[in-house]
């Protein structure tokens, strides 16, 4: 028999739990609400919520859907892409970006990221452009917005389309708009773990074009406009009405929630560094809602190992470049060396635990577990200043 140590969990890397807690009461009352009322998809509720994160982002419209890989799936639908088709999303996403793309038939090509935002830029998309592009699927990753100045240059020079990957970034933008709030088509997430998540699976498309909405509605419910009238191939893809109730509830505190998270980050950010461990630059106000605190460490393994021993959990987003997965073999991508910077992050980085209801006592041992490992004060100041700023 083996003998297992079992190590306390002291920082969870989220803590759904403790958010439930902190708002039970309204959250129970609306989901026994939607109980009571009978009525437990589409309806009252899905429209509520779906004219309340319209507001939200400042888009004319919001479609609820079944889950963010749905709400990509049918804006390409929506958006014609099929078979044939080509479309650049970033080597560096989680699976769905790319999956999205392979369930509508047609086909992901990866494209290399910045290696200061891991995001995609326009030097890494344009050599992927060939006659069959019809477009690319920035990633808000991480809950950074993304620049994307030079690849809507990119996009009206090439005649292509840009359908935003928004599922990590919830409440962010860029000089005053909110991402979602461009008009175009963008996608989100409700997975619990977001910062805007349902009790359960849920996504949403915003946009401001009347025909894509219309057509989103009916692909997402069996291709029908009304009960029974079929007019195309669609699938089930709706968000239940539970899900949008508690949802409405959590955009209320989505801005806060994404606040207390940002100095969460800027404590981290400050308090940790120095040679071999590089924590996430942090861009202007409201450019990112750090769903996720990525460092870069260049002994990575050892630094989670060692952050598990003490009862810390950490996470990798992503370990394995979308060009290198086996279920994208059938590409014939060559192997490591096509993305290098793709490839050189899945080896360097750590999710660093992050959520609104991380504690000061939470941050402070997090951090000087990190500077354990590290042997360093940190990069920007000592700890005695950051645990007073926290306080
Ligand atoms: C960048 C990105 N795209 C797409 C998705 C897919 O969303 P869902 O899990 O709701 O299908 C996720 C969710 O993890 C994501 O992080």
């Amino acid at each position: 028999m083996s003998v297992t140590t079992l190590v306390e969990t002291r920082v969870p890397f989220l803590d759904l739990k403790a958010q439930y807690v902190s708002i039970r009461e309204e959250a129970d009352d609306a989901v026994l609400a939607v109980l009571e009322s009978g009525h437990f998809v589409g309806g009252h509720w899905v429209e509520k919520f779906e004219h309340e994160f319209a507001q939200y982002v400042g888009a004319k419209y919001a479609l609820g859907v079944g889950s963010g890989t749905a709400a990509l799936e049918l804006a390409l639908q929506a958006a014609g892409i099929r078979a044939g088709d080509e479309v650049i999303v970033p080597a560096n996403s989680f699976f769905a970006t790319a999956e999205a793309v392979s369930n509508v038939g047609a086909k992901p090509v990866f494209a290399d990221v910045n290696p200061m935002t891991y995001h995609l830029e326009p030097s890494t998309v344009e050599p992927h452009i060939t006659a069959k592009t019809r477009a690319i699927i920035p990633v808000h990753l991480y809950g950074r917005a993304a620049d994307l100045t030079g690849i809507e240059r990119l996009a009206e020079a090439h005649n292509l389309l840009l359908i935003e990957d928004a599922c990590q970034a919830h409440g962010v933008g860029r000089r005053g708009v909110r991402i979602g709030g461009a008009g175009r088509l963008t996608c989100f997430s409700f997975y619990p773990g977001k910062n805007l998540g349902a009790y359960g699976d849920g996504g949403a498309i915003t946009c401001n074009d009347q025909q894509y909405a219309q057509k989103i509605r009916i692909l997402r419910d069996h291709g029908s406009p009304a009960k029974y009238q079929h007019e195309v191939i669609g699938t089930n893809s709706r968000l239940d009405a539970v899900q949008a109730a508690v949802l409405s509830v959590k955009l209320r505190y989505l801005d806060n929630w994404n606040s207390l998270r940002v100095r969460h980050a800027e404590v981290l950010a400050h308090a940790l560094g120095g040679p071999g461990l590089h924590p996430p630059s942090l861009p202007p106000e409201g450019e990112h809602n750090f769903h996720l605190f990525v460092v870069r460490a260049r002994k990575r393994d050892s630094l989670r190992n060692f952050l598990k021993e003490q009862g810390i959990e950490t996470g990798i987003h992503y370990p394995v470049p979308l060009h290198l997965t086996p279920a994208y073999e059938k590409l014939g991508y060559p192997g490591r060396g096509s993305m290098p910077v793709t490839e050189a992050l899945a080896d360097e980085i750590l999710s660093l635990p992050m959520c609104p209801e991380l504690t000061k006592e939470q941050l402070d041992y997090l951090v000087s577990a990190v500077r354990e490992f590290t042997g360093s004060n940190g990069s920007h100041g000592s700890h005695s200043q950051y645990a007073a700023s926290a306080s």
